[in-house]
């Protein structure tokens, strides 16, 4: 009985007793045991999410180790204005709005009992052609809040939104300036934002959502400062996303610190949109093997750090992708070199040893 070398050792420890009774010489094994490793979802309570696209969806493969893994999905683009107002969409006529797509994530979350989340509402890399249109003028607000409402009641379902995406400028050296800035003011868009999907969903853990608050201190620090100002306003901020797009050159220590500054508000904490590249800047030649070595050691960190947090503070652990080949990281216009393997299963489906920290922090969170 052939046993694949790789599945074997991504088995491992899991399926210990599996692994003696398919080597102890059965007489006539029956056919070869799938060394399953045991479902994510299946070792915390704590909910498990990953990105999807509706390809994906069309995918088997795909949506066997999505459903037996994990128990939150998040569109990765479907649920953005980018999809849903298209080239020729009116701000003013929902007729005109695209849903197929988000309808379909969402349909695919309730039936297979998963939990969705949303993402994003304000984002100041989506400015579409219907409110490009009406930039300046004095329907833009009521415009804007329509999207929201509409939105956000159309998803009724969803547990969470990433109302607020991205606010803080690169080097964190300012909040960044864009078409809902521009329109209705850098808090004031923001205010508007989370007073317009709270009344839409009163229930919903609203987000504000943010990247690179591990490497960049003044990043963290601004986006700290902007949470606390808009508490302080009265926004109905129910949590705070940490993205957790990483490479295996973090600084050992960076993440838990972010994920500690951050929990310090007492709020839900969603790490939103976890993948670890390897190196990209490429300081010197490191083996594949390395490159995954460290890579789970970073999954690790974040990992326990955020399950250290208290269970009332633990909203979701949410994967940028499952199979490497799906990752943003892997596909135009990020592709790269087109080799990175920036998740938890390689372009098989197979579990690597970045999936193992993971699962090892939730069995011994
Ligand atoms: O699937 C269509 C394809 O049919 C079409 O030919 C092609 C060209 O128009 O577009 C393809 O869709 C693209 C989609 O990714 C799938 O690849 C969209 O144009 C493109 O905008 C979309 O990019 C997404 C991006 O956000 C913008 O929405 C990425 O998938 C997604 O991974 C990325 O995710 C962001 C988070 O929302 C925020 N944090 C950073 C993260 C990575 O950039």
């Amino acid at each position: 009985m052939m046993i694949d070398r790789r599945r074997l050792m991504g088995a491992l420890p899991l399926t210990v007793p599996a692994l003696l009774s398919a080597c102890k010489g059965a007489a006539q094994p029956a056919p070869a045991a799938r060394l399953e490793t045991p479902p994510l979802k299946s070792l915390s309570s704590l909910p498990i999410g990953c990105c999807v696209q509706t390809p994906h969806l069309q995918d088997p493969v795909f949506t066997e180790l999505l459903t037996r893994h994990f128990s939150q999905v998040t569109p990765e683009w479907q649920m953005k204005m980018e999809y849903i107002l298209p080239e020729g969409a009116s701000a003013a006529d929902v007729s005109t709005w695209r849903w197929d797509a988000p309808d379909a994530i969402a349909a695919f979350a309730a039936m297979n009992g998963m939990r969705l989340h949303g993402t994003t509402l304000v984002w100041y890399a989506e400015h579409p052609p219907a409110f490009e249109a009406i930039d300046g003028q004095s329907g833009f607000e009521a415009a804007y809040r329509r999207y929201i409402e509409t939105v956000v009641r159309r998803y009724g379902a969803a547990t969470g939104w990433d109302v607020v995406n991205e606010p803080v400028d690169e080097d964190g050296s300012r909040l960044r300036e864009h078409l809902w800035q521009r329109n209705l003011g850098q808090e004031e868009h923001m205010l508007i934002a989370f007073e317009t999907a709270h009344a839409a969903a009163p229930d919903a853990v609203l987000f504000i959502n943010e990247y690179f608050v591990e490497k960049i201190p003044a990043k963290r620090l601004a986006y700290m400062r902007l949470i606390e100002t808009l508490l302080k306003r009265g926004a109905k901020i129910g949590g705070v996303g940490i993205q957790s797009h990483l490479d295996i050159d973090a600084r050992p220590g960076d993440s838990k610190s972010a994920i500690r500054d951050l929990a310090s508000f007492g709020l839900p904490v969603h790490i939103s949109e976890i993948d670890i590249g390897l190196s990209r800047e490429k300081p010197e030649p490191r083996t594949v093997d390395d490159q995954l070595k460290l890579q789970a050691g970073l999954m690790t960190e974040v990992a326990e750090a955020f399950l250290d947090l208290p269970q009332s503070q633990r909203y979701a652990f949410t994967a940028w992708g499952l199979r490497d080949k799906d990752s943003w990281l892997r596909n135009p216009p990020n592709a790269g070199d087109g080799t990175d393997q920036p998740l938890m299963f390689d372009d098989n489906g197979q579990p690597k040893p970045m999936f193992e920290a993971l699962a090892a922090a939730l069995r011994g969170g």
